[in-house]
């Protein structure tokens, strides 16, 4: 198809993205995929159970030994996914937090991490909690602002870790300016982007100058909320070898069943993220027109600060949607105690809609005086938009924002 043809039938919610990445639905449904792999031609990747693999002789063998080490429905899901990254390689791991912990232990102790000050709160607790004990130096930084990120780079600085947009305030941090900046100080300098936010779909970190991109794909990209995984995808060699060294000898994989699964997910990707745009654009635009809704923080809308960012940098906004709503602690909480279709749940990214409160749910771990700063506040609720009909979704938050506020509107 002509590729301006299909931008301009996407319409006007994309205008000023990024184009679309060429062949993405097709690579999604066939890289990895391909049945001369499997004596059976099985169209769909077997779930591959065998923790061993038969040897024609000691050391010789199909490319399989132990299941930890290379699994062949685990490798389907990783060729699938570098290719959705433009990546020559993809690992996948336990966890998103796996994901983490195998990318940090590329570190030493004395070595130095730059992190996002706004970041997924289990983010913040690994490198504050955990990696700090283990010697490592963690600063936070706000990336968007680079004379912050360059003030808090040092000479043992070995990692910088990005999250865009953030979670959950939705900064949208310039990952090219800052990979740009940050190799130009030090190349050897790695640059991390946690894509959870966005997937493959919307994002492609590494295209913007990152060495890693990473994510939960317990969110968008298997989509179903059924699998807890992590995915890692890089072009340089080096990193590829020692991440994969890392994966085996740390152990932090992903079930063969979990991978079948994720790897399910990725076929529609493009059409879930689509779908979750579309809502979140109507939701966000139905919130921002609320009299009961002091600020919405969405990069799809015109009055976000970095909503140039997110338009040069991606081709598309996920359905993640942060917002005030007027009033004190208990007018959030009767809001969220009142959706009806909404669930309140953590978690976020799969195909149903879902709603938190940040300060008690997700970045509870997060302390507080960091909360603050950040605008963590006590009527600050996040909102994971599904895939639900569009006048649902709407009906529900105007019922359960009546309900918060009974004497307005
Ligand atoms: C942005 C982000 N990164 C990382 C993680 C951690 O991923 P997991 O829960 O798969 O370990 C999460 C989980 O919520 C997240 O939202």
């Amino acid at each position: 198809m002509d590729p301006k043809r299909s931008e301009a039938e996407r319409g006007e919610l994309y205008a000023g993205f990024r184009t679309a990445y060429k062949s993405f639905a097709t690579e999604a449904i066939h890289v990895g995929q391909e049945p001369e792999q499997w004596k059976s031609m099985a169209v769909v990747p077997p779930i591959s159970l065998s923790t061993t693999f038969k040897q024609y002789g000691p050391g010789n063998h199909a490319g399989f030994e132990y299941s930890r080490s290379g699994n062949p429905t685990r490798n389907c899901l990783e060729k699938a996914v570098a290719a959705l990254d433009g990546a020559k390689y993809s690992l996948a791991l336990a966890s998103g937090l796996a994901a983490t912990v195998t990318i940090t232990h590329m570190l030493k102790a004395g070595d130095g991490i730059v992190c996002m000050n706004d970041v997924y709160g289990g983010t913040n607790r690994y490198f504050q909690r955990i990696a700090r004990e283990f010697g490592l130096e963690v600063s936070l930084a706000d990336c968007t602002q680079l004379e912050h990120l360059k003030a808090a780079l040092k000479p043992n600085t070995k990692l910088v870790w990005l999250e865009t947009p953030t979670n959950p305030m939705m900064k949208v941090v310039d990952i090219k300016a800052c990979s740009d900046f940050i190799h130009a100080h030090n190349k050897d300098i790695v640059v991390v982007v946690d894509n959870t936010f966005m997937s493959a779909y919307f994002q492609r970190p590494l295209a913007l100058g990152a060495d890693i991109c990473m994510y939960s794909a317990t969110k968008y990209m298997n989509g179903h909320s059924d699998v807890v995984m992590g995915l890692v995808s890089v072009n340089r060699e080096d990193l590829y070898e020692r991440l994969k060294f890392l994966q085996n000898a740390l152990g932090g994989v992903p079930s063969p069943f979990d991978c079948f699964l994720c790897n399910r997910g990725l076929k529609t990707l493009h059409l879930r993220m689509e779908r979750h745009f579309k809502n979140a654009m109507a939701v966000a635009k139905f919130l921002e027109a609320d009299p009961r809704v002091e600020r919405v923080l969405f990069p799809g809308l015109t009055s976000h600060p970095q909503h140039d960012v997110m338009k040069r940098q991606c081709t598309g906004c996920p359905g993640m949607i942060t917002f005030y709503i007027k009033g004190k602690l208990e007018h959030a909480s009767t809001f969220l105690s009142n959706l009806k279709m909404f669930a309140i749940a953590e978690s976020l990214g799969g195909y149903e809609s879902l709603a938190e409160h940040p300060a008690i749910m997700t970045h509870a771990s997060v302390p507080e005086n960091e909360r603050s700063v950040l605008g963590i506040s006590d009527t600050l609720i996040r909102l994971s938009v599904g895939l639900e009909d569009e006048a649902d979704i709407i009906e529900d938050l105007e019922q359960a924002l009546a309900a918060a506020h009974p004497k307005e509107k």
